[in-house]
């Protein structure tokens, strides 16, 4: 099967577990070595895929007008997204043709973009337009200095950067579904740094296996224990969480079951980025690997499809009630593993049938450093 299943035909699937006492499981076990999350050399090699793959940079919503930019590292490099007159998004290696200054930081939106350091200026395009007291450069050509693009793609309401050519993967947006639409609004954007390995945090977010023993308190009394639905699609994936009043459906005829609020969908866009649709509001997650043992957590938050006039405040709230209670608990576990990572205890950790999306991801990771390899000689 080619993408994901609708959102009647997920009900569906709920249903049928929450009858039957079951979830969705794969048919393989898979044993990861732990030195692969402790392992500096293998992290370089990891991040050469990050730069690899088309991953995504920000939601579309990010730069809503000619002009508008932003700025951060992706995968170590520091990278400036803009939106031109013309409407396109591009992305440039962010440092100045001169010597180097990094033309930019963080959002913001411009006529044109000036190096704080000399004031060469380029257009939005990248082209470079302005060198002033030029006659001090002299037999500069101007047309070989603009800003240094890399691929900048707009798919699916975001924006995904590749960075080095071969790229891994052609189109991993292939049969995905739009994941933001052009309605859904920016509210805000953070980002935070975390003592946690970058794949210790991304197994985190691909399964239920954890929600009773991890949550009991917080998500488990709305949600079920062990009960999601797993689906794959090239690299990427997507696992749903159903709230429990999703059992009212039963109730509804298939082809007018609505299931906004009833579930959550996390998208996992392979490598290293979640896009959450929960009850009111969508993040997208980028996880930045830093060091072995640390990562970069980016947080954009948008509020859901079809929100209407409070949809910012609703989605505030649900945002607020969210961080505070699971998403703490998620990150004190995860913190917890890459603690006692040097332990000695494990010299692989076993993903079983409940984990079958982080096996997807392990092997995925896995042929994509092989063909690293091959193509890089
Ligand atoms: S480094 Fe940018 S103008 Fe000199
Ligand atoms: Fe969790």
């Amino acid at each position: 099967m080619i993408g994901f299943m609708d959102d009647q035909a997920v009900a569906e699937r709920v249903l049928e577990h929450i009858a039957a006492g079951t979830t969705d499981r794969g048919e393989e076990v898979w044993r990861e070595p732990v030195a692969n999350y402790r392992c500096a050399e293998r992290l370089d090699r990891e991040v050469r895929i990050l730069r690899r793959v088309p991953t995504p940079f920000c939601p579309s919503a990010a730069l809503p007008e000619a002009g508008s930019y932003l700025a951060r590292a992706a995968a170590g490099t520091p990278l400036l997204a803009v939106r031109g007159r013309d409407g396109r998004v591009r992305a440039f290696r962010n440092a100045c043709r001169h010597r180097g200054t990094p033309l930019a930081s963080g959002p913001g939106c411009a006529q044109s973009l000036v190096c704080p350091y000399h004031g060469w200026t380029y257009r939005l395009d990248g082209r470079l337009h302005h060198v002033p007291h030029e006659d001090g450069f002299p037999g500069l050509d101007k047309a070989r200095h603009s800003l240094v693009p890399v691929v900048a793609e707009e798919r699916l309401g975001l924006v995904w950067v590749t960075q080095d050519a071969p790229a891994l993967h052609a189109a991993p947006w292939d049969g995905m579904p739009e994941l933001i639409a052009s309605e859904q609004q920016l509210m805000d954007s953070s980002d935070a740094e975390v003592d946690v390995n970058w794949k210790i945090y991304v197994e985190g977010f691909l399964e239920g296996y954890h929600i009773r023993s991890t949550h009991r308190d917080t998500f488990y009394p709305y949600g079920f224990d062990n009960l999601t639905v797993l689906e794959r699609c090239g690299p990427n994936s997507r696992i749903t969480f159903p709230f429990r009043r999703i059992a009212k459906l039963a109730e509804v005829p298939a082809e007018q079951r609505r299931v906004d609020g009833l579930l959550t969908y996390v998208y996992h866009l392979f490598p290293n980025v979640f896009v959450t649709v929960l009850s009111r509001h969508t993040n997208l997650v980028v996880l930045e690997p830093l060091v072995v043992d640390r990562t970069r957590l980016l947080l954009y938050r948008l509020t859901n499809r079809g929100g209407g006039e409070d949809a910012a405040q609703l989605a505030r709230r649900d945002a607020a009630f969210v961080d505070r209670t699971g998403a703490g608990e998620d990150l004190a576990i995860v913190q917890a593993i890459q603690r006692s990572i040097g332990s000695g205890a494990n010299e692989v950790f076993t993903f079983g049938h409940f984990e079958s999306l982080i096996v997807h991801f392990h092997r995925t990771l896995r042929a994509a450093l092989a063909r690293d390899e091959a193509v890089s000689g």
